[in-house]
């Protein structure tokens, strides 16, 4: 163990747990601008979930002649391993250490189904394993680092109301997220609507490559999104939650759109994802405050004023084909389990 460069001088035989909570999207990240530093073509706009969590535990051991890992209370098959230990490759460079880690992770919710595990995920592991490899970044390090694991990953280190931002440089160091409005700033109730536990079909990040390289409509993607994040950050800034909604469905339904125009094409929905999608126009159209949005996978995720969230909850459950629902509200950004401090904010 290379101990005389740490930066930090933390044991590096000690354990360290995060915890991350993932985010869903309301401008959807779709495309990457460069793979190898996994640099976004678009910037995007999320919001953090309370209830969901991923929780993972890193230590680094010199008696480990490779990394260990136990994934979702598994062991992970082998693209899962060389994602992670492509990971914690970057950890080690910076830390200037060679020592493999033992890593243990679980969610409470469904693994790579289109819930954002890989936000939580990454963003968890960014915060444990460099501090478990006594490091500690600044906030911009750790969204640069958490980034490389998933795009979507450095918008779970904050809480709220979160923008990744598409930088300009080809080092990245400016694809970065910030918070918009931490998770006090506006009350709202989210229902996530299950509708598949099934691994899905085709990664974000292939049907990123996938699309870029296929579909036709891809340079039109790509150059409607800075309206898109213009009229959302107004939008959030004056809680007009009609507004809110309206983009962030047109956003989705174009996301989905692109998607869809890929060849072969890819359907991330089933049945239920598009009845749910009806259901929540109609409750709306009844008076209802609710608007829905739809990642990579077919869970759907219905946006509500809190005081009409029971309405909304009961008329979609008249929708056959839902597995689960969770209902949360929107939660802080990633922390130390040991510390029980909050990440971000404040400062980490
Ligand atoms: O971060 P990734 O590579 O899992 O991609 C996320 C893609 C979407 O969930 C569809 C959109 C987003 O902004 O989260």
């Amino acid at each position: 163990m290379q101990s005389n460069n740490l930066i930090f001088s933390y044991d590096m035989s000690k354990q360290f747990t995060a915890i991350a909570h993932p985010n869903i999207a309301l401008i959807k990240y779709w495309g990457k601008r460069d793979s190898k530093l996994n640099l976004p073509a678009v910037g995007s706009i999320s919001i953090t979930l309370r209830d969901l969590f991923t929780k993972t535990s890193v230590e680094f051991d010199d008696q480990l002649t490779q990394d260990e890992m136990t994934l979702a209370g598994k062991l992970p098959d082998a693209s899962d391993i060389k994602r992670v230990t492509e990971f914690l490759d970057l950890v080690r460079a910076q830390a200037k250490t060679t020592t493999f880690a033992h890593v243990i992770s679980e969610t409470n919710f469904p693994a790579q189904a289109g819930l954002a595990s890989s936000a939580s995920g990454f963003a968890a592991l960014a915060l444990a394993s460099t501090r478990a490899a006594g490091l500690k970044l600044s906030k911009n390090e750790l969204s640069i680092l958490a980034r490389r694991g998933s795009g979507s990953a450095a918008r779970s280190l904050y809480g709220g109301f979160v923008e990744m931002k598409r930088g300009n440089t080809d080092d990245g160091i400016h694809d970065i997220a910030v918070q918009i409005h931490d998770e006090h700033y506006w009350p709202l109730d989210i229902l996530v609507l299950i509708t598949s536990e099934e691994k899905k079909s085709i990664s974000s990040r292939d049907g990123m490559n996938l699309t870029r390289d296929t579909s036709p409509y891809y340079s039109a993607w790509v150059s409607s999104i800075d309206q898109d994040l213009r009229d959302m950050r107004n939008a959030l800034a004056q809680k007009d939650f009609e507004t809110v909604g309206e983009i962030s469905e047109f956003n989705c339904l174009k996301m989905h759109s692109l998607i869809f125009s890929a060849r072969p094409g890819i359907i991330y929905w089933n049945e239920t994802t598009l009845a749910l999608i009806q259901k929540i126009r109609e409750l709306r159209s009844n008076g209802l405050s609710v608007f829905f949005t739809v990642d990579a996978g077919p869970q759907v995720k219905a946006i509500c004023l809190p005081n009409h969230a029971d309405r909304i909850e009961r008329g979609l459950r008249t929708i056959p084909g839902i597995k689960k629902i969770i209902k949360t509200k929107l939660g802080p950004g990633a922390y130390l389990e040991h510390k029980n401090t909050a990440l971000c904010p404040p400062a980490i």
